[in-house]
């Protein structure tokens, strides 16, 4: 039996139940063997969550590119380590083999140390999802850099943020990028951003869309002479375990995004382990994620997990809808994906089109399909499952996020029965936990309760970047001795977990996190505002919508509320982005309030969903009378 890649139910059951009683012993033999080590580990795991401090592989030295670059070149060298598929179908899709990509990732990492980057520092990417984006991240990686990766749809200011609470020492960028029939200035964004930065002592700028931009003497330069000059050779760094990989932001409920680190060998053989058992990957299969490597689903999907396996991984450039709603099966046609992994919002926005985009194209070649970011609704699922995967292959609805690194509960397919909507079992090594109100575990089936996981893991985020007190009081403080998700989940009669949506004040918008406090913060900036709360509401593509509730300084006519509306969604996108824009924006005239002065979002969500038959207990407020008066004016 292989710990490693489990392929029937009764072998996974038997695999988890190691896994939970002997789970030093479980992770260090996969550890031990489908990994190359520069030094073996003293101790496999050390953990406290009342700290929190948690360390894997303690000892270990190694270098993650050695994994996923260099131990493939012996055997595997002409293989095809990332193919490339441009926004535009008519510009040819580039194939990299491991062999090129050892050449790349090496020059790039002695463009990097030239440019003085050492081991430890921060190095912010905003690219593109272009090669030069995969070869930036394993460049760091080879030379122990840490690399901030910021999805380059964040504006100025939200980019300009994430430099400064990481004191990055360099941005890699492009000149601009492509996105459906669209270009966006890149470069314009960074020099923006690095008006309000101090730590930035040079930029890296590949070409892609080949627009007239400008270069500031001393500071930036364009990347490919540079590659061009340097040598394809580059020793990797010698890392510890618990070395830091990368930072990842990600949106909390309150405040300042938050920088999720990760650090490299639990990080490492987590994704690996994961990738190989929830795509079931097989020597010559091609695999396609089609998530930007700006969120973690890139990182641990399209980069370091498939890569550790030696996959051949997609990179799509492009968008759904672009040249039309046909381009995602164009792709798996022309390139024979075998696995393909997308997110419910792509899904639902697919499934609205004509079927004949489908239809037309070739879809044999699927084996497996993917879901990730949000819940699955069951039209959705039906929808892939007798569409795309013809019913034969099966669907990964993978429960995970960004600071689990990792796929935590999904189905393992050909073995695991799928039932639509449900993320089904954890996998091996994952202890989930289903928290009442009090504190107490939930035990049996068909509870409902808050997810929380009882034991660590080794792809977990080990900390928020200078904030370890955040984390602490985040994932560590609401229930004893457990990491708290901040998902609510349910577990059915046979033991299947279904992710029924947060349970605080983050809102999943088209599959990105959004936490309200920092959009109110942007709408609250308008000079005409004087408060606002955002809530979402059920929206049929995106999942959730967000609808605010402002109240203006000093009302005014309904004439100039559009140009209000448009006003405040301008910040919300100079702020944040425009994924945080608001749908819906409704003046009030005050907001529904505790004695201690909480808003009572739990209304304001009933109004904005349309959901008013019983808006529960309303006497605790400060203001009940305001209630009726925003029902009236509901959108
Ligand atoms: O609420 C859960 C939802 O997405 C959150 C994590 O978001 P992020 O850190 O951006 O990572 C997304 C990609 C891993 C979770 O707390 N979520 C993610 N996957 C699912 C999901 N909700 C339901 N079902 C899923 N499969």
């Amino acid at each position: 039996m292989s710990n490693y890649h489990i392929k029937g139910l009764e072998e996974y059951f038997n695999v988890y139940r190691k896994s939970v009683r002997y789970p030093e012993k479980f992770w260090e033999e996969i550890a031990e063997e489908h990994f190359v080590w520069r030094k073996k580990w003293n101790n496999v795991l050390s953990w406290d969550f009342e700290k929190p401090a948690i360390k894997w592989f303690e000892g270990a030295q190694l270098n993650i590119t050695e994994n996923c670059i260099d131990r493939h070149l012996l055997t595997n060298a002409n293989k095809t380590a990332i193919i490339f598929e441009p926004n535009d179908p008519k510009e040819a899709a580039e194939h990299i083999s491991y062999g090129e990509l050892s050449k790349r990732v090496n020059a790039f990492a002695n463009v990097l140390k030239a440019q003085g980057i050492q081991k430890g520092d921060r190095v912010c990417i905003y690219l593109p999802m272009i090669p030069e984006l995969a070869i930036s991240v394993l460049a760091c990686a080879r030379i122990g850099a840490v690399h901030s990766v910021v999805f380059a749809g964040f504006s100025s200011s939200a980019l300009a943020t994430r430099i400064n609470d990481s004191s990055c020492k360099m941005v890699i960028t492009s000149d601009g990028s492509y996105r459906g029939a669209k270009t966006i200035d890149l470069k314009g964004i960074v020099d923006e951003a690095l008006n309000d930065c101090t730590t930035i002592e040079s930029v890296l700028v590949a070409k892609r869309i080949h627009s007239d931009i400008s270069m500031q003497e001393g500071r930036d330069q364009w990347l490919q002479p540079l590659l061009d000059a340097a040598s394809t050779v580059c020793e990797a760094e010698t890392m510890d375990a618990e070395d830091p990989l990368f930072i990842l932001y990600t949106s909390g409920s309150t405040g300042m995004p938050k920088g999720m680190v990760h650090t490299t060998a639990g990080y490492m053989v987590g994704t690996a382990f994961t990738f190989k058992n929830v795509f079931q990957y097989r020597n010559d299969d091609v695999y396609w994620c089609t998530a930007d490597i700006g969120w973690i689903t890139g990182h641990s999907y399209i980069v370091y997990g498939p890569l550790a396996n030696g996959a051949t991984t997609l990179m799509f450039e492009g968008v759904p809808s672009y040249p039309d709603f046909g381009r995602f099966w164009e792709v798996v046609e022309k390139h024979k994906v075998n696995q393909f992994y997308t997110a419910p919002t792509a899904i639902r926005a697919l499934a609205k089109e004509n079927l004949d985009f489908v239809e037309k194209y070739d879809l044999s070649s699927l084996k497996v399909l993917g879901s990730v970011g949000e819940p699955i609704n069951e039209e959705a699922w039906h929808w892939y499952n007798d569409n795309v995967g013809k019913k034969k292959s099966p669907i990964v609805d993978t429960w995970w996020q960004t600071e689990t690194g990792g796929i935590m509960i999904s189905p393992i397919p050909f073995a695991t029965p799928t039932k639509p909507t449900y993320a089904t079992l954890p996998l091996p090594g994952i202890q989930p936990a289903l928290m009442d109100e009090n504190g107490n575990e939930i035990k049996g089936n068909q509870v409902d309760g808050r997810l929380c996981i009882k034991f660590p893991w080794p792809s977990m985020a080990r900390t928020i970047w200078g904030n370890h007190q955040r984390y602490k009081e985040t994932y560590f403080s609401a229930f004893e001795n457990k990491y708290f998700t901040g998902d609510g989940a349910l577990r059915d009669e046979v033991g299947y977990y279904r992710i029924t949506g947060r349970v605080d004040d983050v809102i999943i918008v088209s599959g990105h996190n959004l936490g309200t406090a920092p959009i109110e913060d942007a709408v609250n900036e308008h000079p005409a505002v004087a408060e606002s709360a955002i809530v979402g509401f059920p929206h049929d593509i995106k999942g959730n919508a967000l609808y605010g509730y402002v109240i203006l300084k000093e009302t005014g006519e309904g004439r100039k509320h559009e140009n209000l509306r448009k006003e405040i969604n301008q910040i919300i996108t100079e702020h944040i982005g425009p994924i945080a824009k608001l749908d819906k924006i409704q003046f009030t005239v005050g907001l529904p309030k505790t004695r201690s002065g909480k808003i009572m979002r739990r209304i304001l969500r009933k109004i904005a969903g349309k959901d008013t038959s019983n808006l529960g207990d309303t006497s605790t407020l400060l203001n009940p009378e305001v209630v009726e008066e925003i029902m009236k004016g509901a959108l």
